[in-house]
């Protein structure tokens, strides 16, 4: 026999000289919620040992991830109060804005302060954006929103905007509105092939949305692969520094081709769902979970991310510098 592939694995030192991937804290970053009004962090049940936050432990929270040496946090604000317009958004006193400049003053720039731009958080229909006389999504009234919800969050000291809503045009409207207002350092990471999962479920509990309907005449048919190249160059095209695909486990062959398609950095959102699952059979003891998520995140790693956004961020870095 010439070939014998098990050579390779047949110790720890040699399995380690021919790893191929690799997980590190600096390519991990960590999605957040702040709830306004919040005196004390509110559990999240279909998350485990996920949290709405209050500021103040939201502050310690960005310490501790710059201290981990995190890529960066992806913040999403649970307002109290929301309307059909979803003002709370482009208010500098709304909560999300508040939470940037709140991770801002505690980090500096010793860690990246990303925030999610999209309305759902903030709507009391709970849709992406504004809707037209009918009940529908407008897609330009709503990127009108975004220009300014962009430029309220770079005001407020976001280093990465992330637009999330997938209407048509939004990364262009977004780069406009933000080299206007002489932000020409705030990066947009595109949120550029983004499916209509189901996996989203525990989210809707995370920010205590009450979605009308569905989100399938703008977000992409989970059938669909080509689209997803189609929707990412676009956003290239538009000026997007970063492009991602989401969720991840189930979309590992839009990433891998996301991956070849573009030459910018290919990020990738573990979602609630896939958190979810995880750490449900865990906890009925049918997975080993820390091996599960390592083998989660080495997989979209290995698929073509070169970032990914996780829950468990924090929990792997300090695993990984142990
Ligand atoms: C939109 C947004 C969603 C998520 C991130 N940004 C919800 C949606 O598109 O329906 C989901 C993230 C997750 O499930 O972890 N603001």
């Amino acid at each position: 026999m010439i070939e014998r592939p098990r050579r390779l694995r047949s110790s720890a030192a040699v399995r380690r000289l021919v790893r191929e991937t690799h997980l590190v804290p600096s390519q991990l970053v960590l999605p957040m919620f702040v709830a306004e009004g919040a005196s004390e962090p509110r559990p999240i049940a279909s998350m485990p040992g996920v949290v709405q936050h209050s500021r103040d432990t939201a502050r310690r929270a960005y310490s501790e991830a710059a201290a981990l040496g995190l890529g960066g946090v992806m913040l999403f604000g649970v307002p109290e109060r929301k309307d059909a317009v979803g003002s709370g958004a482009c208010d500098p006193d709304g909560i999300l804005n508040v939470a940037i400049a709140d991770a801002r003053a505690e980090v500096g720039d010793g860690l990246l302060v990303m925030s999610d731009l999209c309305l759902d958080e903030f709507t009391d229909h709970g849709h992406c954006g504004v809707l037209d006389a009918e009940g529908q999504v407008d897609n330009d009234a709503t990127l009108e929103v975004y220009a300014q919800m962009a430029v309220a969050q770079a005001a407020a000291g976001a280093h990465v905007v992330a637009p999330s809503g997938m209407m048509d045009g939004q990364v262009g409207v977004i780069r406009d509105a933000l080299d206007e207002a002489r932000h020409l350092d705030t990066i947009v990471l595109a949120y550029a092939a983004k499916y209509a999962s189901a996996f989203y479920g525990p989210f809707r509990e995370a920010v205590d949305s009450s979605l009308q309907g569905d989100r399938r005449t703008y977000q992409q048919d989970p059938a669909n692969r080509r689209e997803a190249l189609r929707e990412t160059l676009l956003d290239v095209e538009q000026g997007a520094d970063i492009v991602m695909v989401k969720p991840a486990m189930s979309y590992l062959d839009v990433l891998a081709d996301v991956r070849l398609a573009v030459d910018l950095p290919v990020a990738a959102y573990q979602v609630s769902g896939e958190y979810a699952m995880i750490e449900a059979a865990a906890a009925n003891g049918w997975i080993d979970r820390d091996r599960a998520i390592d083998e989660s995140l080495l997989s979209i790693r290995r698929a073509g991310a070169d970032i990914v956004l996780t829950y468990w961020a924090a929990e792997v870095a300090a695993r990984l510098k142990r």
